[in-house]
């Protein structure tokens, strides 16, 4: 039979959590045409074994096997665009998102005049179960900020359990960013005109198996979508934390300079080669962790990556001089002539660098 609902289940290493998530599916879903849809980022846990054992015995249960790209928001798109259901769901595969409540996202969604259902922890009858107290108090800080800046009313705007009708993920569908990992926020956000939602209170339970994988920066990632929904059209957030990790090692370049050349005694010119390797390698790894934050290069990758960066920067820093020095000898006051030489050189840097470094599609 047809499903009318699909369930996303995104999933990085989640081996533990398939069956008993697919077991708690089938008994709430009894009476539904459901299917299931995981989509797993190259888990190497053994998740992918599970899905694939579970989707030979189950035709509702599909899997996408993912190589080459990563992130929760674009893996719960990609999921929701293998189903042609009317009514898609999004649910971790970890069991914290209490299964019970989607008959009644189901049943809502189907009275009609509602485009959306969430599931909220902050709802009155909701609540977060064993969290830390600074975990709890960035996810307050965050909704806060979210409803204010966005101008939703959902209590919980960063749940990642939630029901919304096709209708509504087709009036997104071309504007959402879909980096990391505020799926719901992202959606709702861009939306043109009013969405009906309505939220339904559950109490975030324990993980069951695993490990959390958003636990660390999770407010830094925040605050990127953010930033990116309030300033984005006009400059990439990108461009700007890559202007301001190379300001950060424009100083740390000065500071090493002068150590050595000043303190230690080398010759200016090793001096300068040290302090550019270092600085350079600082701005990569930065950069990495940061800014490319969902195409991070880890092992080889990481390696060729950097030579590739070096070779990127050593033109760029050569185009700098090169239009400083030609603009300065044209009348361009000194400070004018560096800026622009400096900012051609940083639209360079991060060009190149986010074409060959970052979006190399590894396989
Ligand atoms: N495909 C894919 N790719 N899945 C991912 C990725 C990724 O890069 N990162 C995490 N996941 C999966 C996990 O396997 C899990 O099923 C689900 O996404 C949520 O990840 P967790 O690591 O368990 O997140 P959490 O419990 O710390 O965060 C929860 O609270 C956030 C709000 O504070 C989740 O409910 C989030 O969705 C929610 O935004
Ligand atoms: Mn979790």
């Amino acid at each position: 039979m047809i499903p009318e609902l699909t369930i996303v289940v995104p999933t990085l290493n989640e081996r533990d959590n398939i069956e008993p998530l697919v077991a708690r599916l089938r008994r709430v879903l009894d009476g539904v045409v459901w299917d299931v849809v995981f989509v797993d980022d190259d888990s190497r846990d053994g998740t992918l074994e599970a899905l694939h054992s579970l989707a030979r015995q189950d035709e509702r249960i599909r899997y996408i096997q993912r190589i080459g790209r990563s992130g929760l928001s674009s893996a719960c798109l990609e999921g929701m665009a293998a189903s042609s259901a009317p009514y898609l769901a999004v649910i971790d595969a970890d069991l914290q998102h209490d299964e019970a409540l989607l008959p009644r996202m189901l049943e809502t969604l189907k009275q009609g005049g509602t485009d959306l259902v969430v599931g909220s922890r902050y709802l009155e009858g909701g609540g977060v179960g064993g969290w830390s107290k600074t975990r709890r108090w960035l996810s307050r800080f965050s909704t806060v900020l979210s409803r204010l800046v966005l101008r939703t009313r959902l209590s919980d705007p960063l749940s990642g359990y939630f029901m919304l009708t096709r209708e509504l993920r087709d009036r997104a569908l071309r504007k959402v960013s879909g980096r990391g990992f505020k799926i719901l926020l992202d959606l709702v956000a861009s939306v043109d005109g009013p969405v009906r939602a309505v939220e339904l209170p559950y109490t975030f339970g324990l993980r069951r198996a695993g490990e959390s994988k958003l636990d660390t920066l999770v407010a830094y990632e925040f605050a990127l979508v953010l930033a990116h929904k309030l300033f984005g059209r006009v400059v990439p957030v990108r461009f700007v934390m890559f202007v301001a990790v190379g300001a950060l090692g424009a100083v740390v370049h000065l500071g090493l300079l002068g150590y050595f050349f000043l303190i230690v005694g080398t010759p200016f010119l090793l001096a300068q080669t040290v302090a550019a390797i270092a600085a350079m390698t600082l701005n990569y790894s930065v950069n990495n962790v940061f800014t490319y934050r969902d195409n991070r290069l880890a092992g080889r990758d990481y390696v060729t990556g950097l030579a590739l960066f070096f070779v990127i920067c050593s033109v760029g820093a050569f185009a700098n001089i090169r239009i400083a020095e030609y603009l300065f000898e044209n009348g361009i006051p000194w400070w004018g002539a560096g800026l622009l030489g400096a900012t051609l050189g940083a639209v360079w840097n991060y060009a190149v660098s986010s074409t060959f470094v970052w979006s190399r599609r590894r396989v």
